[in-house]
């Protein structure tokens, strides 16, 4: 049967997690729907965009941002409250805090505060850098700026000062000694605070992060902490202050049944605050909308089961119910939703180096006459392979490793050559490969058989970093839809897992999306020869970039935005990734002085005549190159 392009969306699920953003072109490409000034759709293939930077001297690796994703986002998540409080009457608002953590890149917080000021979106702080970004940033004094973390004095000082500038400044207690912390800065600035306190709710979680929930979280007060702090604040007149209640679940929250018995327990918890006296007036229900990494709509880790409308649609009617059967007013509704903003706005893009593979197609020479009978032995088994059942495959499997092994045992103890090795092992992957073909037509696989196929899966060497630009996948195992970004009218006819260039076991993807489960292989084309054959890995917007580390001494990747202005892709913000001198800096070496370091071996070279001059001047310049260069592979 041949190939097509619906195959290639249905086998990459495109269409599930890509959602509107992400599909594939009639040439067979990825293609990101941009919208123009007018609203107009216009797609943009991204091997041309990588191909337009590469000619720009921007090689892959290449992280493409897209603006228009971003203010989508925000757009969706609103319009989904603002939807569901307009059909059910409710009386509050929602205003939306993106939590600057997920992705702190100066362009992403810009972005979301002159495109959400429509929204009046705000942002949360969790540390003093992130409080600087927000103040520089909030102009709109409708917005919040939520301080969650740990908050010494100089924080407490700088948030109290600030909030008189007309900046909505709310500073939630997540520890019971943060109370007086701030009652006591505010006493001595003659400031008057706007107040939150965190809640560990005892609702389970789940997910990744399931133990940022529930009664061992580590943030936020529990119930008897919370009514201390309340009695705290009665006794310190302050009570008055208390605006916000607030929880976190955890990110990546894949069911909604956890989601909506969260919202009924800090509901409850809300409307108690009312009844104690204090103000309050803001739910902030916290971060974990998550997204359908996996396109497969169900409570997996890596999906949800549930979208933008229905998570604003339940949350919307469990506060509403709670407080109109407490007769208190509707509050202003808040999430700190940062995954589901971001996520979709960055996609990475890395070429393949090479590929080893071990399914062997090719029949391989016949043994010689004189070769050894072990080495015949090995070749008649894959003659055998032509009935087709389960005791021979098993039989020939059992054959294939026996004479493998004895292959290996004689090389080790001298009497045959590398060369009649190598000769064994082809014929050994020759057959390995027929009897795993063979076995589709079983209707039983034996079990010792059952991951022959695991075995024959090629390792296609990607131009990329895991500990770098996917960290979540190395330390969580979390999955991110990746997938070839060209020759997707063909039959991807091969099995890969993705090794990474840094040389570390662990620097690999072998786990891939599958909407019905987890797939052990990416499906691939048959890489040409010096083919760039070009991968994506997407929704890499959340949490990927400021986590991921220098393990190697691999560092950033070159970065660009793309958008449409007037029909045509622009590319703009482009950041070069770090140079070879960059990351070295980082680790404390001086890039000038590791220079004049090996010029010093490079003149004693020439003095011992082992260079002539001309030559230390062509070395030297290429280590400058190189010093100067990037880090990742480079075609030259
Ligand atoms: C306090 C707080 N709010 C919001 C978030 C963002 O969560 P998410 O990205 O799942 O929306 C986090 C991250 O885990 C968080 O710790």
């Amino acid at each position: 049967m041949s190939w097509s392009i619906d195959k290639s969306k249905e086998l990459y699920s495109v269409q599930q997690w890509g959602l509107d953003y992400f599909n594939i072109n009639d040439d067979g490409e990825v293609v990101v729907n941009l919208m123009d000034e007018a609203g107009e759709t216009i797609p943009v293939s991204l091997s041309k965009i990588v191909k337009d930077q590469d000619e720009r001297g921007r090689p892959v690796p290449l992280l493409i941002r897209f603006r228009d994703l971003l203010t989508r986002r925000i757009d969706s998540l609103n319009q989904a409250f603002i939807h569901a409080m307009g059909t059910s009457s409710y009386q509050g608002s929602y205003r939306g805090v993106y939590p600057i953590k997920v992705n702190q890149q100066q362009q992403v917080i810009q972005e979301i505060c002159d495109f959400g000021e429509k929204y009046h979106y705000g942002l949360e702080a969790g540390s003093k850098p992130e409080l600087l970004v927000a103040l520089a940033h909030i102009k709109d004094p409708e917005a919040l700026l939520i301080c969650n973390g740990y908050k010494d004095q100089e924080f407490i000082d700088l948030a109290l000062k600030a909030s008189k500038t007309g900046i909505n400044i709310i500073l939630v207690v997540e520890m019971p000694g943060e109370v007086d912390a701030i009652l006591d800065r505010a006493e001595a600035l003659n400031i008057k605070p706007s107040l939150g306190v965190r809640f560990r709710l005892s609702a389970k979680s789940e997910g990744y992060w399931a133990e940022s929930g529930g009664d061992r979280s580590t943030f936020g007060l529990n119930a008897t902490q919370l009514i201390d702090a309340v009695d705290r604040l009665k006794e310190r007149d302050a009570l008055q202050y208390l605006n916000l209640f607030h929880y976190h679940q955890g990110s990546q929250l894949p069911n909604i049944r956890v989601i909506r018995e969260a919202c009924l327990e800090a509901v409850r918890v809300y409307v108690n605050l009312v009844q104690e006296g204090a103000p309050m007036g803001i739910l902030d229900l916290g971060g974990g909308l998550a997204i359908d990494y996996d396109g497969s709509h169900t409570d997996y880790i890596s999906s949800c089961n549930y979208g933008l409308n229905e998570y604003a649609t339940d949350l919307v009617e469990i506060v509403q119910n709670a407080c109109d059967s407490a007769s208190i007013p509707h509050p202003t509704l808040v999430t700190e939703s940062g995954r589901a903003v971001v996520a979709h706005y960055s996609v990475l893009t890395f070429n393949i180096l090479d590929v080893t593979s071990f399914a062997e197609r090719n029949k391989p020479e016949a043994p010689e006459e004189d070769d050894h009978e072990m080495l015949k032995s090995l070749w008649e088994i894959q003659e055998r392979i032509s009935s087709v059942n389960a005791h021979t495959l098993q039989e020939c499997y059992n054959d294939t490793l026996f004479y493998r092994d004895q292959i290996r045992a004689l090389f080790n103890s001298g009497v045959i050559s590398l060369r009649a090795r190598a000769h064994g092992e082809k014929i050994y992957w020759y057959t390995i490969t027929k009897i795993a073909e063979n076995l589709h037509q079983l209707k039983e696989v034996p079990e010792a058989l059952a991951s022959l196929e695991e075995n024959l899966i090629s390792f296609y060497y990607a131009n990329f970093s895991v500990f770098q630009s996917l960290p979540d996948h190395w330390a969580i195992n979390q999955l991110f839809p990746i997938m070839p970004l060209q020759r997707l009218g063909e039959e991807p006819t091969e099995k890969a897992i993705l090794a990474d260039i840094t040389c570390d076991c662990d620097g690999k993807v072998d786990q891939f999306i599958d909407v019905k489960g987890v797939k052990k292989h990416l499906s691939v084309h048959k890489r040409a020869p010096l083919e760039n054959y070009l991968i994506g890995a997407f929704l890499v917007g959340a949490y990927q970039e400021t986590l991921g580390d220098l393990h190697n001494l691999l560092g950033d990747p070159h970065v660009v935005s793309v958008g449409i202005e007037n029909g045509e892709v622009v590319y703009t913000n482009e950041v070069e990734g770090d140079t070879v001198a960059d990351v070295l800096s980082y680790v404390e070496y001086d890039p000038k002085t590791i220079e004049k370091q090996f010029l010093t071996t490079a003149e004693k070279a020439v003095q011992n005549s082992k260079i002539t001059a001309k030559e230390r001047r062509d070395l030297m310049d290429t280590f400058r190159a190189t010093l100067n260069g990037y880090t990742y592979y480079e075609n030259t």
